[in-house]
C-alpha cells in the first residue's frame, strides 16, 4: 500500500453562538482527527454569507451554482476538496439552525439529473470514498428533543454520496461551552473525529 497523502477535513459549524457548545465539540472532534494525523479545516458560517437557494435551476445546466456570488463560491472548492466532512449544527426548534439549511440546500448544485419523469439523480460527489460525521447540542434532556436535526443533515449527505459514519447528540446543555463539563462527551468526539480522519486515509476501504 502506498503511503497516504494528506487528505484534508473539513468542518462547518452553524451556531450563532462564539465560544459557544457547538464549537466547543467542533474543536474536540478536530483535536481527535488530528491526534489521528489529519488536520481539520473549521468553517463557521456565521462568519460567511451563505444565501438560501432561490431554486432557480441553473446549476442544472451550469453543473455549479450561478445563481448566487456569495461566500459559498469560496466553500465549494473545500468541500470538494475535502473527502471527510463534519457538518455541526446545535438544535433549534427541533432542527438545525437555518444557517444549516442554507448551507445544506446550496449543495443540490451537485445532482445531475435526467431529463426522464420522474427525474433519476446522481451526485457527482459521490462513489469517492467519501465520509462524514454530524452533531448537535441540545438543552433538553431526551432524545425526542432535538426533533429531526441529525437527520436533516445526515440524510442530504447520505444523498450526496457520503457515508455518515457517526451521528453524535450532546444533551442537556444550554449555556455557552457547558459541554466542556462532560470529559466523556470529549472523549466520545475526539474518537469521532479520529475514526474520520482514518477512513479517509484509508484506501483499502470501498467507496
Ligand atoms: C432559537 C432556538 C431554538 C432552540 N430550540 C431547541 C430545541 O428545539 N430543543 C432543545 O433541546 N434546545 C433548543 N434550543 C437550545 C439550544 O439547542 C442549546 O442552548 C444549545 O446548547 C446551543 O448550542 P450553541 O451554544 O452551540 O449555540 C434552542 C435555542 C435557540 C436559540
Amino acid at each position: 500500500m502506498r503511503p497516504a497523502e494528506p487528505l484534508p477535513l473539513l468542518a462547518i459549524g452553524a451556531s450563532p453562538r462564539r465560544g459557544g457548545n457547538t464549537d466547543v465539540m467542533l474543536k474536540w472532534i478536530a483535536e481527535g482527527a488530528t491526534a489521528a494525523g489529519q488536520p481539520m479545516a473549521v468553517v463557521q458560517l456565521r462568519d460567511v454569507v451563505v444565501r438560501p437557494c432561490i431554486g432557480c435551476e441553473r446549476c442544472r445546466r451550469d453543473k455549479r451554482c450561478t445563481g448566487h456570488g456569495d461566500g459559498m463560491q469560496l466553500l465549494y472548492p473545500l468541500i470538494e476538496a475535502a473527502r471527510g466532512l463534519v457538518l455541526a449544527s446545535p438544535t433549534h426548534s427541533y432542527n438545525v439552525t437555518a444557517w444549516m439549511k442554507a448551507f445544506i440546500d446550496r449543495l443540490y448544485c451537485y445532482y445531475d439529473f435526467s431529463d426522464h419523469r420522474p427525474r433519476r439523480w446522481s451526485s457527482r460527489l459521490g462513489g469517492q470514498g467519501r465520509r462524514a460525521l454530524v452533531c448537535t447540542v441540545a438543552e433538553q434532556p431526551e432524545i425526542d428533543d432535538i426533533g429531526f436535526t441529525l437527520e436533516a443533515m445526515a440524510k442530504p449527505l447520505t444523498s450526496l454520496g457520503y457515508r455518515v459514519m457517526d451521528q453524535l447528540a450532546a444533551q442537556p446543555f444550554f449555556d455557552l461551552g457547558s459541554v466542556r463539563q462532560d470529559p466523556l462527551l470529549a472523549e466520545r468526539l475526539r474518537a469521532a473525529g479520529a475514526l474520520l480522519a482514518r477512513a479517509v486515509t484509508d484506501d483499502t476501504q470501498d467507496v
